[in-house]
């Protein structure tokens, strides 16, 4: 029987996401990208949408942005098999441009599903129109690596790692912010504990 919001579990998303028209992206992408890592994971890292590699693959952030992700990972002594990575939008927007918002709404079921079925401790946005579905209003200038207590869910807004790539103060903010995830997570296991 379906059982989070029409699905069964995280793998019944990803086979709906694999074949999913739900909005136009499905006419111009290669494969969509539903995510992937540990479904146990207390992180879930959630970007904007597949790029060009993503989308030739199927595999989420797997181009330079991923490998700056893989190289952060490691310097908090995880790697991608530990934790869960997602994107907004599923299928790669044309010419990587901006998804739009039908096509986020569109998408939105298959994000929320996972975030069920996972239940992370943490939810990393990577970038802003990740942040901007999380934390409506704030800008990520003004609150990277500052976790938010939203409903049941602890958000950590970050750059995008494609933004920080190439632009070194950037850069810097973002390593020094992931820096931080490890002692965000105790926070909250304090927290937790304290219920
Ligand atoms: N950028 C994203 O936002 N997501 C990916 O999967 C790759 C690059
Ligand atoms: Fe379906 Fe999302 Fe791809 Fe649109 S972007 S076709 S809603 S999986």
């Amino acid at each position: 029987m379906p059982d989070v919001l029409g699905f069964n579990d995280l793998s019944d998303v990803a086979n709906q996401v694999r074949v999913c028209e739900r909005c136009p992206l499905h006419r111009t992408r290669l494969n969509s990208v539903p995510g992937e890592g540990n479904p146990q994971s207390e992180i879930l890292f959630v970007g904007e949408g597949p790029g060009f590699n993503e989308d030739k693959l199927g595999r989420p952030f797997v181009g330079n942005a991923g490998k700056f992700l893989d190289e952060m990972l490691n310097s908090i002594n995880l790697d991608r098999t530990q934790v869960f990575i997602t994107n907004i939008v599923k299928c790669r927007p044309p010419e990587n441009r901006d998804p739009e918002d039908e096509e986020k709404a569109a998408c939105l079921p298959y994000l929320e599903a996972q975030i069920k079925f996972i239940n992370p401790k943490l939810i990393v946005c990577l970038g802003r129109h990740s942040m901007n579905y999380f934390l409506p209003g704030f800008k990520i200038s003004e609150v990277h690596g500052q976790p938010k207590h939203r409903g049941d869910l602890y958000i950590l807004p970050l750059y995008h790692p494609a933004a920080a790539l190439h632009n070194g103060g950037l850069r810097q903010t973002l390593m020094d912010d992931f820096g931080r995830i490890p002692a965000i997570i105790k926070k909250i296991d304090q927290l937790i504990d304290k219920k």
